[in-house]
């Protein structure tokens, strides 16, 4: 969370205290919510390289996917791989219709996720302040999770 490259797109580097004070609220997610983001380990090494999850949309009763992985480890279907695994989960555990996401125009490598995960550009809302548009991904619960 302290390297720009990974964080240019979700809100800067962060300080290590911040970053405790957000793994803090993980873990307090699934104490009081039981669901939520997790650490992304590799299967081989179980070296930490990132997190991903399902969470609350700030400020709507949806549920986005999200994920932020590493840079040395990009482009090895990481994300791919935990955010299929997150999303199954959150449909086959949560009464949820659908799953959404949020990014940036400019952020081509979680556009692509999000097309390889098999979700759709619905349109464009306002991202964080200064309110630059971001567009909204989602996808429908399949029959097979009824
Ligand atoms: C987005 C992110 C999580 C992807 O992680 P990853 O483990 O590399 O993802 P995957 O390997 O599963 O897939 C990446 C895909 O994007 C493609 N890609 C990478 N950079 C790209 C670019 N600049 N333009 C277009 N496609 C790009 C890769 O080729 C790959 O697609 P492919 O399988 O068709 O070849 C990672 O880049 C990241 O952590 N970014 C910073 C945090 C972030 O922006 N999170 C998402 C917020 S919406």
């Amino acid at each position: 969370m302290a390297d720009p490259q990974v964080t240019q797109f979700i809100g800067g580097p962060r300080s290590r205290d911040m970053t405790m004070d957000s793994v803090a609220k993980m873990h307090g997610a699934f104490e009081t919510r039981g669901w939520g983001t997790l650490a992304v380990l590799t299967k081989s090494t179980r070296d930490y390289i990132g997190y991903c999850g399902v969470r609350p949309l700030t400020n709507t009763t949806d549920v986005e996917v999200a994920f932020a992985i590493k840079s040395s480890t990009w482009g090895n279907g990481y994300a791919t791989e935990a955010a299929t695994a997150a999303i199954d989960n959150a449909f086959k555990h949560l009464p949820i219709q659908r799953i959404l996401a949020t990014v940036y125009h400019q952020n081509s490598a979680c556009i692509r996720v999000l097309t390889k995960l098999g979700m759709t550009l619905t349109r464009e809302v306002f991202g964080v302040w200064p309110h630059d548009l971001a567009l909204l991904y989602s996808l429908e619960r399949r029959k097979k999770f009824d």
